[in-house]
């Protein structure tokens, strides 16, 4: 079966969308420097699918490497490019380690695919592409706003770059504009493995329920919204991984209505941070440690997805319920507690 490759594809979301490739029959050619995952992501892959994927750790940032990666798979039909720092606040205080990598890893990929006649390239985006949306749900067609971070500024850049390839003919893509992923496999093999402190949601307080962290700060209660907690659209990790299968499925049958085609990927519902705890405090039966603390700054108060796009063009749409993503993102914890 064609060959895919996933750059960082040991990582949170690219692992999940290596399951579902495996399981229509893709191989799949992971590329990842392990700088925020681990190998025994690899053997966890394998334990699900039945099917080890091809792995190579090497720096995509890096030209040479790049290079000789694709002069030894020269049979890659598409590329899924999950590889990037995505830190925020790291971006803000080391803008120059994420410009540098994150462009230099797209720059690197698309000259080879050039050299080498590969034209299927779908993009990890954000909805942070948005900033504070003007009206909700926010459509594909909403203006995007200038960047909050370097690291949105670089989903920002790199959907240009993909904008001007595709114009030219280089290159046939999609960018998938994520919303909040949370939850993990339901086998509890793979999922978020955050390196320190998580500044993220769903990660935070599945520490703090296990005890790693003593006690989750919600981030303001005085917002515009119902219950005055900030609202998001969180999206189970399966349900994204399927929308790359599709979207590179989209790109090799010569299904695009564009060279360059952007999708919302989320669930078109907005849940609040409150809703979110209340449901992880019922699918784990645990009593949350938490507080209500002054706000973060810089957050969107509110934003979920408008998803007739992608559900009319992709034919996808999520299936999984806020409670299937703490029940999941729950169990995940657990099993990496019982690996220790
Ligand atoms: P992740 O950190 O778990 O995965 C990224 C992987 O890329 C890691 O395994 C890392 O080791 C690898 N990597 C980084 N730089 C590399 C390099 N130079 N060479 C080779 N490998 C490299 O992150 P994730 O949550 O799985 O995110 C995947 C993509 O989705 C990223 O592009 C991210 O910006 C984007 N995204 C994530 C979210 C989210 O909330 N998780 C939301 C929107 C978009
Ligand atoms: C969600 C809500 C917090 C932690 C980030 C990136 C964005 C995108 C997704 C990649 C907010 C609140 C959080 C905590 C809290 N990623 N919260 N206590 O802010 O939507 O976006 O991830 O592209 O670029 O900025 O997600 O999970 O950090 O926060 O109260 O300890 O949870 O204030 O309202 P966010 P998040």
């Amino acid at each position: 079966m064609a060959k895919i490759l996933v750059t960082g594809g040991a990582g949170y979301i690219g692992s999940h969308t290596t399951v579902e490739l495996i399981s229509k029959g893709y191989t799949v050619l992971i590329a990842d420097n392990l700088s925020n995952s681990s190998a025994d992501v690899v053997d966890s892959i394998e334990k699900i699918t039945g099917v080890r994927p091809l792995f190579e750790q090497i720096d995509l940032s890096d030209k040479t490497q790049a290079t000789q990666l694709f002069d030894r798979h020269p049979d890659i039909v598409a590329v899924i490019n999950f590889a990037a720092y995505k830190a925020v606040g790291e971006s803000v205080s080391e803008p120059l380690k994420y410009y540098n990598n994150n462009l230099s890893i797209v720059f690197n990929v698309l000259s080879n695919m050039e050299r080498l006649g590969i034209k299927n390239f779908v993009q990890s985006s954000s909805c942070t592409v948005y900033g504070e949306p003007d009206t909700l749900p926010i459509s594909e067609q909403s203006p995007l706003k200038p960047a909050v971070s370097p690291y949105g500024n670089t989903k920002k850049i790199v959907e240009e770059i993909l904008a001007d390839c595709a114009k030219q003919d280089k290159v046939h893509a999609i960018a998938l504009r994520y919303f909040n992923p949370i939850g993990a496999h339901p086998s509890g093999l793979i999922g978020e493995l955050p390196r320190g402190v998580p500044n993220n949601l769903m990660p935070f307080i599945t520490q703090t329920a296990i005890g790693i962290r003593q006690q989750l700060s919600v981030f303001g209660n005085d917002y515009d919204t119902p219950d005055g907690t900030c609202i998001r659209d969180f999206i189970h990790v399966v349900d994204l991984a399927k929308s790359h299968v599709v979207a590179v499925e989209r790109l090799l049958n010569g299904k695009g209505k564009a060279a360059f085609e952007v999708f919302n990927i989320g669930t078109g519902n907005g849940f609040s941070v409150m809703e979110v705890i209340k449901s992880f405090e019922k699918m784990s039966g645990v009593k949350l440690n938490y507080r209500i603390a002054g706000r973060r700054e810089g957050d969107i108060v509110k934003i979920w997805a408008d998803t007739t796009l992608s559900n009319k063009e992709l034919g996808w749409k999520a299936q999984q319920t806020l409670d299937d993503m703490t029940r999941d993102a729950w169990n995940w914890e657990l099993k990496l507690k019982e690996r220790k």
